[in-house]
């Protein structure tokens, strides 16, 4: 399973990247409007720490514009996948960038349906939001679980990207049905570190190895 960071903030990223385990970015608009600085040159910044796809949006919901936009992101480095709404004209968007080549990560996700047609006009990633729908009392875990099945029936080589992953067990969740990337903000990748029993563990064996450092050697 890769490991995304789903955040605009080059500190977060930076740190995770120096864990050696993460695989990407995804922003979205709310993200960058938290951060200070020009987008454009975060967004490069971000591709230059990350060794792999960093998604970033388009704000237009016309496919000529989403297409413009798209080209324009995708030429600002080779990291870049485009993070594309998954509304009709979207999908008239991708199935053109994936002709082209350019790379694309189809957003707002929320139904296996959804899934399916992101999947036939070739996105390269597609996101459903689970968090989104588990506020809404839905279980948003199973929409990961039929996008998996329907994927694996036909081949799609479409990636699924859990998104909206709002703490470890989410992740655990994803990663036992087969998610191929999980997307979390930077407290859930460290809260994945944690567990208490680790530092009690830890914590014993350091002081009983106190006891005994003068016998080592
Ligand atoms: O980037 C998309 C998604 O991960 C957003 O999560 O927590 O705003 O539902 P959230």
């Amino acid at each position: 399973m890769k490991f995304f960071l789903d955040t605009a903030n080059v500190d977060e990223i930076r740190q995770a990247a120096s864990m050696g385990i993460l695989d990407g970015v995804t922003t979205n608009p709310t993200l960058v409007s938290r951060e200070e600085g020009k987008f454009k040159d975060n967004l490069v910044q971000i591709c230059e720490i990350v060794n792999g796809p960093v998604s970033a949006e388009v704000v237009s919901t016309e496919a000529e514009g989403m297409l413009s936009e798209a080209r324009d992101l995708a030429g600002l480095h080779s990291n870049i996948y485009v993070k594309i709404p998954m509304i009709r004209e979207g999908l008239k968007a991708v199935k053109t960038l994936s002709s082209e080549g350019i790379r694309t990560n189809v957003t707002l996700c929320f139904s296996a349906s959804q899934a399916l047609m992101a999947a036939k006009a070739g996105a390269t990633l597609i996101s459903p939001f689970v968090g989104r729908v588990d506020d809404i009392s839905g279980v948003g875990m199973d929409i990961i679980q039929d996008i998996r099945t329907i994927y694996d029936n036909y081949g799609f080589e479409t990636e699924i990207l859990a998104a909206s992953l709002r703490h470890p067990l989410h992740v655990v969740e994803a990663a036992l049905i087969g998610a191929d990337i999980a997307t979390m903000p930077y407290k859930v990748f460290d809260q994945l570190f944690n567990h208490p029993l680790t530092d009690i563990g830890l914590e014993r064996f350091l002081a009983d190895w106190d006891k005994v450092k003068d016998r080592v050697s």
